[in-house]
């Protein structure tokens, strides 16, 4: 955890209930151990469509569908999301099928490598929450669906706060994943066709908007 762990039970004690729908998956997810947004980060995502109200948002990372219908909960627009692993795609087309939103989210089954390339956009909110090591491949076709005053917004950029760590500090496995995401953090902040901003909420998440 990046913060201190009494500092966010302080914050997750601070904010709303969730659809009761919502909390079973999230209380499912937490015992199947599925990848899912982090309390503290759900509620910054949320606020950050309400406050954007953007019209369509695409999701790259669906696991099982929780935080596609946060977000759906959230907007009153349309909820494009993109999961490849099976496994995962099982239990999200049971879930979405079911959601009080289904009619706003679509499920796009496959490598989000080769799906980005056949969409058109423009989508004004992209959340970008997949393979860690995989952030810089995605960039380019991120760019072309982000219109200009769009958002982006980048999950689990400080990897548990050791991103920010010496190299020789994390396993040699870990190494690769942190060399491409300090390489993605680098060309976000440094990029002029994107303003950026770092925090750390949950695992660290980077805010951009395109100008
Ligand atoms: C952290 S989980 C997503 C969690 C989800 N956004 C949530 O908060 O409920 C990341 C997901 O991205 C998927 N993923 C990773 N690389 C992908 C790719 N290239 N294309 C599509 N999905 C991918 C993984 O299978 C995994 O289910």
């Amino acid at each position: 955890m990046i913060t201190e762990p009494h500092v966010n039970d302080y914050i997750n004690s601070l904010s709303g209930d969730l659809p009761p729908y919502l909390d079973r998956l999230e209380q499912y997810a937490l015992e199947a151990h599925v990848p899912i947004i982090r309390k503290e980060a759900q509620s910054f995502l949320c606020f950050l469509i309400r406050e954007y109200n953007p019209s369509r948002i695409l999701e790259i990372g669906t696991a099982v569908g929780f935080s596609a219908q946060l977000m759906a909960e959230a907007s009153k627009g349309t909820v494009t999301t993109i999961e490849k692993v099976e496994m995962r795609l099982k239990e999200a087309r049971k879930n979405l099928k079911c959601s009080p939103n289904a009619d706003r989210i679509t499920l796009i089954e496959g490598d989000a490598l080769s799906v980005l390339k056949e969409l058109e956009g423009p989508y004004d909110f992209i959340f970008l929450d997949a393979a860690k090591g995989q952030y810089m491949n995605f960039l380019k076709e991120i760019m072309r669906l982000l219109p200009v005053g769009g958002h982006l917004l980048t999950d689990n950029v400080l990897q548990e706060g050791s991103l920010a760590g010496s190299k020789f500090a994390v396993e040699r496995r870990d190494r690769t994943i942190h060399m491409r995401m300090r390489e993605y953090l680098y060309t976000i902040t440094h990029s002029d066709r994107l303003d950026t901003v770092i925090l750390p909420v949950g695992d660290g998440m980077a805010l951009s908007r395109k100008i």
